[in-house]
């Protein structure tokens, strides 16, 4: 199925972005990571000092922001206004930018059509929070990721233990549940299950068994469709 598109939703420190990368990798798909278009753009608003009440000056930063995403040697690299800012998005602070700035409808509303274009050829794995109800809503497959507070905020924890904004443990719960929230109670697009998306609770789960079972129902969609 040339237009095939994998929707992987779910809230932070799930394994979104482990899992989709390697599913991607095994099919030979793009790989399309949304939170970090939205970090991106986290990132200028604060590198401009624009204050988070200033909407209409932050959707304009939004739409004169130059992201690209680009698959090399060194993983997916993103660019903003030409600079590779892979590594800066990356910290807590980011994170909570990108939460904030993706509440607002004029910024979501740019980079929705943004994803919609990067993905409309197929063959496309991309993670997120709303692509298999806004970006994709028909997606051949839609899964949603999750996993308990704890084991979200361990993950997050081992993965930034060597950055240079380490927190400890009880703080990246605390952003967690912040970040959370926002992201679950927004009025536009607000965080949520597709009614059609597979769940998978992945706290007791390694990311090869998940990529396993994912691997394995794009066979069974593939299969169901009929055109291979
Ligand atoms: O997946 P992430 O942690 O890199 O995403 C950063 C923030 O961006 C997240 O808190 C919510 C927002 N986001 C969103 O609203 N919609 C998406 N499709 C992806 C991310």
């Amino acid at each position: 199925m040339t237009r095939f598109r994998i929707a992987i939703d779910g809230p932070s420190g799930a394994g979104k972005s482990t899992v989709a990368r390697q599913v991607a990798q095994r099919l030979g798909y793009l790989y399309i990571d949304t939170g970090a278009m939205y970090r991106a753009v986290g990132l200028k608003v604060t590198r401009e000092q624009l204050a988070w009440d200033q909407t209409d000056a932050i959707v304009e930063a939004a739409r004169r922001a130059q992201i690209e995403l680009k698959t090399g040697p060194r993983g997916l690299r993103v660019f903003l206004d030409g600079v590779d800012v892979s590594e800066v998005i990356r910290t807590e602070t980011a994170g909570q930018a990108a939460s904030r700035v993706s509440s607002i409808p004029g910024v979501r509303k740019i980079l929705v059509q943004a994803q919609q274009e990067l993905g409309k050829r197929g063959r496309v794995v991309m993670e997120g929070r709303d692509i298999g109800t806004k970006v994709f809503p028909e997606a051949e497959l839609k899964v949603f990721l999750d996993a308990s507070e704890s084991t979200r905020a361990r993950r997050r924890f081992t993965q930034n233990r060597n950055k240079r904004e380490a927190l400890n443990l009880g703080s990246i719960l605390e952003e967690i549940r912040q970040r959370d929230r926002r992201d679950r109670e927004r009025t536009d697009s607000p965080l949520v299950q597709a009614r059609d998306a597979l769940y998978l609770e992945t706290s007791n789960q390694t990311v090869d068994e998940v990529v396993e079972k994912i691997l394995k129902m794009v066979g069974l969609v593939e299969g169901k469709s009929g055109s291979g």
